[in-house]
C-alpha cells in the first residue's frame, strides 16, 4: 500500500488521496461528491453532515470482525474489544433516551422496524398506522413492503376539514375510532413527514384503551428529542425505533429502545438471528461517538437552532405565497405546498417533481413530497418537503434561512414565468449558493 497524501490535508481530503494511489476511479467518485456537499444547500430533512470523528469512526478497523450475537454472547472469538463498544454504544443510547434497554445493532430503520414487527407481532396481524400518503413512512404498511405484505395496516387520517381545529395535524379522535374498530395488536405513530409535536401520551392512552402496544418511529425525530426539543416517547411507548443518521447527527444506521425486559428479550431475538446476521461493528463503533455528541450541552443548542431555523424558512416562504401545510411547523421540517404559489394551482406547471429538479439545477437539495390529500401521483406530487438539520450543522442561522427562501422563491417564480427565465435565474442563483457554502465550510471537508 502506497501513502502519498499530504499530512497537512484534511482527514477525509488524506483519505481520498489514500483511495487515490489504489484506486483513481474510486476516489473521484467520492471526491466529486464530496465537492457536490460543500457547495450545496442540503434542506432533505431526513439527512445530515456527520461530524468528522463519526464518519471516520465508520472507516476504522472495526469493520474487520464477525460479531454475531451480543456482548458477552457472541457466536465468535476475538470480540473483546467489539463487546466494549458496543456496549458503549448501548449506554449512551440509554442514556441519551432516559430509557433502560438499547439495541443498537440494526442497519437500518428500516430493519429496527421490520425487527419490532417480528418480535411482538404475528403474521397477519393487524396493526393502526398513519396512512402513508399524509406523512407515514413505507414500513408502516405499504402493501409491497413486508409491513404490509405479512401483517394487516389499518390507517388513521390527519385532519382534512380546513375549518376545524387542528388542520392537517393528527386526528387524535379518528386514530381511537380506528383502533376501536380494527382491535390492532400495535398502534403506531412516528412519521417521515409530519412537522407537528406528537401527543405520545395521547396515544398511549387509546393503545390502552384498546389493549395495543404502542410503537413510536421517531427516526426523524430522535435528535429533537434529545436535545430537548419535543417531548419525549418514554415513559408511553411500548417501543421505540429510530433512524441514527437523520436528526440525531450520525451515521447510517437504526436503533431500537424499550422499558420493557420482556420486549427487549423478544426484540434482540428477532433482530439477531432473526433477520440479521453480523452486526456492522465499524457502524456501532461510529454511532458510539455520535451518541457521545448527542450528551454534551452544545447538542442541545445545536436542536434548538434546527427549530429556530425551521420556523424561519417557513415564515419566509409563508411570506412570498407558499403554503405550509398545517400552518407551518414546530420540529425541523416542513411540507410547502406549491399550488398556492401557482397561478394554475394544482392545474400548472409548479409540481414537486418540477420544483426538486429546478432547485436541484441551482444547487439546492431537496425531495418532492405529496401533500396531505395530493391529487398528484407520488412520483409527481404538489409539495416539497424542507428541513433544516443539514444546514444547521454547517452553521446558518436565521438570517441564512431567510436567503435560502429567497433563492427558492427566485428561481420557481422564473420556472413559472418560462425556460429562458428558469435557465438565466438558476445560474445566478447556482453562483449565490456556491458563494454562501464557501463561508459556511462543512466539517471534516
Ligand atoms: C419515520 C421513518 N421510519 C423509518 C425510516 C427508514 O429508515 P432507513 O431508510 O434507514 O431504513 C424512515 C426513513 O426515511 C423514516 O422516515
Amino acid at each position: 500500500m502506497v501513502s502519498v497524501y499530504d499530512p497537512g490535508m484534511s482527514i477525509h481530503d488524506q483519505i481520498v488521496e489514500l483511495i487515490r494511489s489504489q484506486d483513481p476511479e474510486a476516489a473521484s467518485i467520492v471526491q466529486a461528491e464530496a465537492d457536490r456537499q460543500a457547495s450545496t444547500i442540503e434542506l432533505i430533512a431526513s439527512e445530515n453532515h456527520a461530524s468528522e470523528a463519526v464518519m471516520h469512526a465508520g472507516g476504522t478497523c472495526m469493520t474487520n470482525k464477525y460479531a454475531e450475537g451480543y456482548p458477552g454472547r457472541r457466536y465468535y472469538g476475538g470480540c473483546e474489544h467489539h463487546d466494549a463498544i458496543e456496549r458503549l454504544a448501548q449506554d449512551r443510547a440509554k442514556e441519551m433516551f432516559g430509557c433502560a434497554y438499547a439495541n443498537v445493532q440494526p442497519h437500518s430503520g428500516a430493519q429496527a422496524n421490520a425487527a419490532v414487527f417480528m418480535a411482538l407481532m404475528e403474521p397477519g396481524d393487524t396493526f393502526c398506522s398513519l396512512v402513508l400518503a399524509d406523512g407515514g413512512h413505507l414500513s408502516h404498511g405499504l402493501p409491497i413492503n413486508f409491513s404490509g405484505h405479512y401483517y394487516k395496516p389499518v390507517h388513521y387520517p390527519l385532519v382534512r376539514d380546513e375549518a376545524g381545529e387542528g388542520f392537517e395535524q393528527i386526528d387524535y379522535d379518528a386514530v381511537r375510532e380506528v383502533c376501536l374498530e380494527h382491535k390492532p395488536k400495535m398502534l403506531l405513530c412516528g412519521y417521515s413527514a409530519y412537522p407537528r409535536v406528537i401527543d405520545f401520551a395521547k396515544f398511549r392512552a387509546i393503545a390502552d384503551e384498546v389493549g395495543a402496544l404502542l410503537m413510536a418511529d421517531v427516526a426523524h425525530i430522535s435528535g429533537l428529542i434529545v436535545g430537548g426539543q419535543h417531548p419525549s416517547p418514554f415513559p408511553h411507548a411500548h417501543v421505540v425505533t429510530t433512524t441514527t443518521h437523520k436528526s440525531l447527527r450520525g451515521p447510517r444506521g437504526g436503533l431500537i429502545m424499550t422499558n420493557d425486559e420482556e420486549i427487549s428479550k423478544k426484540v434482540n431475538r428477532a433482530l439477531f438471528p432473526g433477520m440479521q446476521g453480523g452486526p456492522l461493528m465499524h457502524i456501532i463503533t461510529a454511532k458510539a461517538v455520535a451518541f457521545g455528541e448527542a450528551l454534551r450541552p452544545e447538542y442541545k443548542q445545536y436542536q434548538a437552532d434546527v427549530v429556530t431555523n425551521a420556523k424561519a424558512l417557513a415564515e419566509s416562504l409563508t411570506g412570498r405565497g407558499y403554503r405550509i401545510t398545517s400552518g407551518g411547523t414546530d420540529n425541523h421540517l416542513m411540507l410547502v405546498d406549491l399550488t398556492a404559489k401557482d397561478p394554475k394551482g394544482a392545474e400548472g406547471d409548479l409540481t414537486g417533481k418540477a420544483a426538486e429538479k429546478w432547485l436541484e439545477d441551482a444547487g439546492i437539495i431537496c425531495n418532492k413530497n405529496g401533500i396531505p390529500g395530493d391529487k398528484r401521483k407520488p412520483v409527481v406530487t404538489s409539495g416539497i418537503r424542507l428541513g433544516t438539520p443539514a444546514t444547521t450543522t454547517r452553521g446558518f442561522g436565521p438570517d441564512e434561512m431567510k436567503t435560502v427562501a429567497e433563492f427558492i422563491d427566485r428561481v420557481l417564480s422564473a420556472g413559472l414565468e418560462g425556460e429562458d427565465a428558469l435557465s438565466r435565474v438558476t445560474q445566478q442563483v447556482r453562483d449565490e449558493v456556491r458563494a454562501l457554502c464557501e463561508r459556511f465550510p462543512l466539517p471534516g471537508h
